[in-house]
């Protein structure tokens, strides 16, 4: 068993909120932890640059917005795409709105059909409802099957224009063969979201992600700050997009009666941004590029290998989505026949094991599954063999408590 003790406990100690405690971080799907490095650049940020950006000329405020911008590069390069596609959103759901509204609905008819997985969080499908709803456009649904993963051979109805899909499942951790399946929606002339929410931090970026139209992640997912989110947008497609957001910042010139916008990315970015935030960002991503996605995966794997040959020697649980651990990345998902996951959750806390209960924002998808509510445990860069071996510890009585009708807690 390789788990890299050596190299975890050396990560480890760079998450503040791990150092102190004995708890098993099991809930990374969720958010992850903030190395230290990220809350040092957050707080030097209010202390040595405090300023708005793109507007004072002091030295503070050239000092906030080159760093603001110094953000976007890094980002940039995190992702093999130029500054320019970078846009800086509240979050992933917030990116996926925005190319809903700005570029999906206005070119869409109500002949058209746009594509989503059956794998989508909420955010990457609720939007998409909506902009069907108000233009009559149709929605279709890419089904999976029994064990969770995507029908193949991928079908598209003849009027499909745009497909929306996650690289992962953060509900049973599937991972999409994204290459394959925005190959071929590129080929008909489809545009594409991605959604690499679950996959940034626990991936290398696969073909299929580099050649989307847009990608839609979340910083607080890849170990950085919460309240910062990214689109990134291929260049031809922001020119199109038209903002959502209107205000300071994002205009070019305004009179009594009218305003025009300044170029992408930032006519997206309306209004002041989080702009400690962003600029606490790189040291993130600095993080994963120290240690490598490769390797991150390759721990990772590790990690979901233990945890799937432990989960079979245990009675009362049905594991949820693909049985093999290539097939998935991050997250287990786990239902408890006549038992309430929540309360497992509770029991498992009791024993210091940190997962989380509930729908995950996949509610169609658990459904579809045969599913209500489970109980996911979810790994990240520094999770150890020991932070699985004490959920398995843990699980027989939790699982067996919560199907009493009267725990003992
Ligand atoms: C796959 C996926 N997409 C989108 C989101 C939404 O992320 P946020 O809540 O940060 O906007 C999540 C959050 O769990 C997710 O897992």
């Amino acid at each position: 068993m390789n788990v890299r003790a050596e190299e975890v406990a050396r990560l480890r100690a760079l998450f503040p909120a791990l150092a102190e405690g004995d708890l098993a971080p099991l809930d990374n799907a969720a958010t992850t932890h903030r190395p230290q490095a990220v809350l040092d650049a957050a707080s030097r940020f209010y202390k040595e640059s405090n300023a708005n950006v793109h507007r004072a000329n002091h030295r503070l405020g050239m000092a906030a917005t080159g760093a603001y911008e110094a953000a976007r590069q890094r980002v940039a390069r995190f992702l093999d795409s130029e500054a320019e596609e970078v846009v800086f959103t509240r979050n992933a759901t917030d990116a996926i709105n925005l190319v809903a509204r700005g570029w999906l609905e206005p070119r869409l008819n109500a002949e058209d059909v746009v594509v989503v997985t059956a794998l989508e969080h909420h955010s990457n499908l609720v939007p998409w409802q909506q902009v069907c709803r108000r233009t009559g456009a149709r929605l279709c649904v890419l089904p999976v099957d029994e064990s969770g993963r995507l029908q193949e051979p991928f079908e598209f109805p003849e009027r499909a224009c745009f497909l929306a899909t996650t690289r992962v499942s953060n509900a049973l951790g599937t991972i999409v063969d994204t290459a394959a399946l925005v190959e071929q929606a590129q080929s008909r002339g489809m545009a594409v979201l991605v959604d690499v929410t679950q996959s940034a931090g626990h991936l290398p970026l696969d073909a299929g992600s580099r050649a989307a139209d847009f990608l839609a992640l979340s910083a607080h997912k890849m170990y950085g700050p919460m309240g910062v989110g990214v689109l990134r947008g291929r260049a031809q497609r922001l020119a199109e997009m038209d903002p959502v957001s209107y205000g300071g910042e994002m205009v070019d010139g305004v009179s009594q009666q009218s305003a025009n916008w300044r170029a992408p990315p930032w006519r997206f970015e309306a209004g002041t941004p989080a702009v400690a935030p962003v600029v606490a960002f790189p040291p993130a991503l600095d993080l994963l590029d120290s240690v490598g996605l490769a390797s991150v995966r390759a721990h990772e794997l590790d990690l979901l290998g233990l945890l799937l040959e432990g989960l079979k020697g245990i009675e009362g649980l049905l594991l949820v989505g693909p049985p093999e651990a290539e097939d998935r990345s991050g997250a287990v998902s786990l239902a408890i026949p006549g038992g309430d996951p929540h309360v497992a959750a509770t029991l498992l806390d009791l024993s210091g094991v940190a997962v989380r209960a509930g729908w995950h924002c996949a509610e169609p998808l658990l459904r579809r599954m045969g599913q209500g509510p489970t109980l996911r445990a979810s790994v990240a860069l520094y999770s150890s063999g020991h932070d699985v071996e004490r959920l398995l510890e843990a699980l027989p009585e939790a699982v067996a408590a919560c199907r009493d009708p009267a725990p003992n807690l």
